[in-house]
């Protein structure tokens, strides 16, 4: 797209954005950012949109075009909706929808290979810190040696196209080359956080088929060794049938027991392997990767990505939203094993050619400014983090952050949860020092990449709202039938039409997938978001709307935790809802009934906080856990959650809180209360 020579064109809605908003909210990006950026005015931003959504077929082939191939495509989009269609969405959903079909692509020759033949080929293409402050730089072409040989490595175990690897590693390189070599191949990668049990992982192995798991024998957070090899080896035996080989990384040289014939080591594979590994033409439908995620069961889901798409979607939004340049250094501090990093720390930035920050360790190890540092070390340009490390930072207290030039950074971004207005001025005085404009960007597990947020050099930004849609995506706020909501008025976030990075489905569930997305307002995806949308179309996201809370910018689904509580022997029932936290966004609070015969005390919640860590991970940990006589039904026998969110955020009905609660002070409630 060449950078819009006509004069800058005033748009309406900017004018009408600038004359309704008091100057002290509005932050027009400077004319220096303006000028060197790739869409400079709104105007510009405006036309561009208007053609995505006009012609989308148009619009989306032109730019697919920036990527390689190695057949084009014969349909740019198309939407089949197979025998399930009565099971739910019915006509006009784009639930089965398919981007670039007949066309072969793949991801990794795009994120390596294509960069080779450019100037790239010796530019860094990760700049990698441990925790203990060892460095490692790759270049394009050394990381294409690497991925090459990790690819040889997978397929001397056995892994063919189409196989399902699971990948359970600290943030180290070795990650982001055993993803990249699963793209290579075409085997579909399902990164699992590492801070997940043992439980989780073969919950997540088990669901998708693993024929191999690639871990190491530790990751270093926070100055101690998480024991990641044990894990694999607790879930595996503990039954999972389909893992053939165990290839695993040397990083912390802690003692782990080898299992001969099952297990092997990473550096010794990689020794023998040829560098010698073409990426293989794939479909463009090909599933990429699976990615675990929350939903409102108490099973988590496995959010399908295919080849194509997912990478159009992550590299436009990765050269629009964050203008990414050859001589940026961009640092998204989100971890692999989310979809945040899948998208912003390997496929966007790599497939354009970008220089990345990869930093092992936790953000305040082994002080609070570890991560301005790491900004001022590597120069870093961009820096793309969530609103709960924000928050952390600011109660930590400026100094750490004014001890260090950051004069390197040019742009700044945000994702995860809704930013506090507080959070945001302190972000754009602080560390942006005023200068550097904000994305807030919405999106989600699902949508694969950036969905709604300013681009920078157009859209003028208020704290607290993500702004407007990218490049082909319709969102609508929306009624409980299905309406549009009127400006301000707080709706339901819906997408009106697919967009290429859109996901695929839920793994083989076809029945879930439809049901959780496209019936809820028949034909369209529901985000199971609320927000509203202002006069001038800005987009404010008010936070899930469902049965899923965002703790920390992780997402975790109420029923998971119920059903690892009620999993333990002392549980009769449990109920668990979000209460605002300063730090966090949402704390978990769980009511928990008792059988008969147990101690209501101290010591029983935390073995119950305990025991939801090993069934899920410590980020599932209950903040608080209450005890109670019964839980307040409906007459339908439904979980007042409503009362109970209200009763977790306001303090104890009853006043003494390490007692039972006392919820027949709700009875009178409970008669008028249908939830
Ligand atoms: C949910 C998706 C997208 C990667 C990280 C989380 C919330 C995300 C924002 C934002 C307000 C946001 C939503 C969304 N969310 N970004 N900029 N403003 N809310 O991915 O785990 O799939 O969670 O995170 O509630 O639905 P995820």
């Amino acid at each position: 797209m060449a950078k819009s020579t006509t004069k800058k064109k005033h748009s309406k809605r900017s004018d009408s954005i600038e004359s309704t908003l008091g100057e002290k909210r509005l932050f027009k990006p400077s004319k220096a950012f303006s000028e060197k950026a790739r869409i400079s005015s709104m105007a510009q931003y405006e036309k561009l949109y208007r053609a995505s959504i006009k012609d989308p077929e148009k619009f989306f082939a032109k730019q697919a075009e920036e990527l390689h191939w190695f057949k084009k495509w014969r349909k740019v989009l198309e939407t089949k909706n197979p025998r399930l269609s009565k099971a739910g969405a019915g006509g006009g959903s784009f639930a089965f929808t398919q981007w670039f079909t007949g066309g072969e692509i793949n991801a990794c020759y795009n994120c390596i290979d294509r960069h080779l033949s450019s100037p790239r080929k010796n530019k860094a293409a990760i700049i990698w810190e441990g925790e203990n402050f060892e460095q490692r730089t790759l270049t394009y072409s050394q990381l294409h040696r690497e991925v090459s040989k990790a690819a040889n490595v997978l397929k001397s175990l056995g892994v063919k196209t189409g196989d399902r690897v699971a990948i359970y590693m600290g943030m180290t390189p070795e990650l982001a080359i055993a993803v990249l070599a699963c793209a290579r191949i075409g085997a579909t990668h399902t990164v699992i956080f590492g801070g997940f049990s043992a439980e989780a992982i073969r919950d997540r192995v088990n669901d998708c088929d693993a024929k191999l798991i690639i871990t190491a024998d530790g990751a270093f957070r926070r100055g101690t060794i998480i024991d990641l090899k044990k894990n694999v080896d607790n879930a595996v035996t503990s039954g999972c049938p389909s893992v053939e080989k165990v290839l695993v990384l040397k990083r912390t040289a802690n003692a782990v027991v080898m299992i001969a014939g099952r297990d092997v080591w990473w550096h010794e594979a990689m020794a023998e392997a040829s560098a010698n590994c073409p990426a293989t033409p794939l479909d463009s439908e090909h599933p990429l990767y699976i990615l675990y995620t929350s939903g409102t069961t108490g099973k988590p889901k496995g959010i399908v990505h295919t080849t194509a798409g997912y990478l159009l979607g992550t590299y436009l939004t990765m050269k629009y939203i964050f203008d990414i340049r050859d001589e940026d250094v961009f640092w998204c501090s989100a971890d692999v094993g989310w979809v945040t990093g899948h998208s912003y720390v390997l496929y966007g930035p790599l497939a354009n050619g970008a220089t990345i920050v990869m930093y092992e360790g936790a953000p305040t190890y082994p002080a609070p400014d570890r991560f301005w540092d790491i900004i001022e070390r590597h120069g870093a340009t961009i820096f793309y983090t969530a609103p709960t490390a924000i928050r952390a930072f600011i109660r930590a207290g400026d100094e750490h952050s004014n001890k260090h030039d950051m004069s390197s950074l040019r742009l700044l971004g945000s994702v995860g949860e809704p930013i506090n207005p507080e959070a945001w001025m302190w972000y754009h005085r602080v560390i942006g020092k005023g200068r550097c404009p904000i994305v807030d960007t919405w999106w989600q597990t699902e949508t694969g990449a950036i969905m709604i947020s300013p681009i920078p050099g157009a859209v003028p930004t208020i704290p607290g709202s993500a702004t407007l849609p990218f490049f082909g995506v319709e969102p609508e706020v929306v009624r409980k039938d299905g309406t549009k909501c009127n400006p301000d008025e707080g709706g339901y976030l819906i997408i009106k039409k697919p967009w290429p990075s859109m996901l695929r489905g839920i793994y083989k569930d076809p029945e879930r997938f439809q049901k959780q997305y496209f019936t809820e307002y028949p034909g369209l995806y529901f985000t199971g978001d609320g927000a509203r949308q202002d006069k001038n179309g800005y987009f404010w996201i008010m936070g899930r709307v469902d049965d899923v809370i965002n703790v920390s910018g992780h997402r975790l689904g109420t029923m998971e935790v119920e059903s690892a509580l009620v999993g333990h022997e002392s549980v009769a029932e449990a109920a668990v809802v979000g209460r605002p936290d300063e730090i966090k966004g949402s704390a978990l609070v769980a009511f928990v009934t008792l059988k008969k015969g147990w101690p209501a005390d101290e010591s029983l919640k935390e073995k119950l906080r305990n025991h939801v860590a090993e069934m899920i991970g410590s980020i599932a940990k209950p903040d608080d856990i209450r005890f109670s006589d019964a839980l307040p039904k409906t007459r339908s026998g439904k979980i007042m959650r409503r009362l109970l969110r209200e009763l977790a955020s306001t303090g104890s009905v009853a006043g003494d809180t390490t007692t039972l609660e006392d919820f027949s002070v709700l009875e009178q409630l409970r008669a008028g209360e249908e939830e």
